[in-house]
């Protein structure tokens, strides 16, 4: 990525500063070229421009600029999103009163301050269009870029062609395709394993596994920083649930010395944290686990496709596959489509196939999602370099942030946070980027601890350099407005 080019030199923070006349030209131009961003540009369907002027006369009665920067609407938000559950304690005979006094969403709605189920017209990967308007896409899982590969989409075309639309009926009884296996021995081979096993969602895989495997006797030991799939999986399952530090192996000795040593026990962890973009150190995590004879499960969601030999995973970027006992993967992300998959030996995988309630109450992947996530495994397999020069993107993304002074937390990949601290002015950083074309991820309490409200970031092998660097001075730009550098 040539950096330099657009005056962002690595060797010069000063140039975040002091664009020069010649940058503003640039800026410009970008505004009208292929990855720019027109503020006023409208799609050419028709109906899009109605829906565009109609969303024009709502915005002219918005609040005013005053109002945006009003201490008292602030502050009004901010007590009800600090109130935010105090909803679900009201004690009434209606059970919709809680949903008729939720009221935050509407207030940051009329402000223009929500963050959330926006609505995409287009989305190509590394550039989507929201109502109109171009934003670089910087909050995106497909990190490979393959949901638009030629392959991919001609793939999945031929088997909707062939197939048609659905499984129709669950895995475990008329959903089983011929496909579904080829896929299973493929993803178990990918990463190392002597079985795998498809589910039609990454959360419901999660699900399946922990409450098929978790039982009364058994204790699951989690990082604290575990998807919430995982969470919802060990409220499914009997056993007891006991959180470690994140990413702390003394915490995690702590927790397992403390358990009887006739239990059965699981350490679970995410690969590569979904927020904070840092890996779980697995070699020392698995040294620990067989000290207590306990086993380990990764979930991978954002390791595969990134880390390790062509993608292959956290547990090959830690030449580790065979200690780690279960993988987990979903194909949401990297693989293109939606779906997931657990891999590990045949007898747990084979025990999890008969007591995963969400696979066998659920109906199969459908056969075009298997096709796609086939598709881009091929891609990977064939092309095992792409996984690297995502790092290196992401790497230099990073350090570019870092060089403006942004606290990027323990972010080793291309998943980058933007930490904040507090909820509002995560929310007006996430507003302002957005009114300038960037698309960000808004992440506030419960989704991170108080405190830690950020930005999440991503960066995708198919953005281009022009896309990181225009988005890198918006960056700048409004992080400095609002006093974060
Ligand atoms: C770490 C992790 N595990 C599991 C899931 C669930 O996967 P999916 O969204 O594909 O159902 C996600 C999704 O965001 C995730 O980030």
């Amino acid at each position: 990525m040539n950096l330099r080019k657009r005056g962002l030199s690595v060797a010069n923070k000063k140039t975040y500063e002091n664009p020069d006349a010649n940058e503003c030209t640039r800026a410009e131009e970008m505004v009208d070229g292929k990855t720019g961003i027109s503020e006023n540009k409208k799609l050419e369907n028709p109906k899009d421009e109605e829906k565009n002027s109609a969303h024009n006369v709502v915005e002219s009665e918005e609040i005013e600029e005053q109002d945006f920067n009003s201490g008292k609407i602030i502050g009004d938000i901010a007590n009800e999103i600090k109130g935010r559950f105090g909803v679900f304690r009201i004690k009434s005979p209606d059970i919709f009163e809680k949903c008729r006094r939720f009221r935050v969403v509407e207030k940051a709605k009329e402000l223009r301050l929500y963050p959330y189920f926006i609505e995409f017209e287009r989305n190509e990967g590394p550039v989507a269009y929201i109502n109109g308007q171009k934003k670089i896409m910087l909050g995106s899982n497909n990190y490979l870029g393959l949901t638009h590969h030629p392959k991919v989409k001609e793939e999945v075309m031929k088997t909707v062609r062939e197939y048609g639309t659905s499984a129709t009926g669950s895995r475990f009884l008329n959903g089983t395709l011929k496909m579904h296996i080829e896929l299973e021995e493929e993803l178990a081979e990918f990463v190392g394993k002597e079985k795998a096993l498809v589910f039609s969602t990454g959360y419901q895989t999660n699900l399946g596994i922990l409450s098929a495997l978790s039982g009364p006797n058994d204790y699951i030991i989690c990082d604290s920083k575990c998807h919430a799939s995982i969470i919802d999986g060990l409220e499914l399952g009997a056993g007891k649930k006991i959180n470690f530090r994140h990413n702390d192996i003394k915490s995690l000795y702590d927790v397992l010395s403390s358990l009887p040593s006739d239990r059965g026990k699981l350490i679970v962890v995410d690969g590569v944290y979904s927020m904070d973009g840092d890996i779980a150190p697995l070699p020392e995590i698995v040294e620990v686990a067989r000290k207590f004879s306990a086993r380990v499960f990764v979930d991978d969601a954002h390791g595969l496709g990134v880390l390790g030999y062509g993608g292959r995973g956290t547990a090959n970027h830690f030449s580790i596959e065979g200690e780690v006992d279960l993988i987990m993967g979903t194909f949401s992300k990297s693989f293109a489509s939606i779906g997931g998959f657990v891999a590990g030996e045949k007898y747990v995988i084979d025990f999890i196939q008969h007591f995963g309630r969400s696979m066998i109450f659920s109906a199969a992947l459908p056969p075009h999602c298997v096709a796609a996530v086939r598709a881009s495994l091929k891609i990977m397999k064939d092309n095992p370099n792409m996984a690297e020069e995502l790092r290196k993107k992401g790497e230099a993304y990073r350090n570019e942030l870092k060089r403006m002074g942004l606290n990027t937390g323990k972010s080793q990949t291309p998943i980058v946070p933007i930490i904040v601290g507090d909820d509002l002015p995560t929310i007006i950083l996430w507003k302002r980027l957005f009114d300038e074309g960037i698309y960000t991820n808004c992440v506030i309490p419960p989704a991170v601890p108080q405190g830690e409200s950020m930005l999440r970031t991503s960066i995708m092998l198919t953005h281009e350099d022009d896309h990181i660097e225009f988005a890198l001075e918006k960056i700048y730009k409004v992080a400095k407005e609002i006093g974060l550098t």
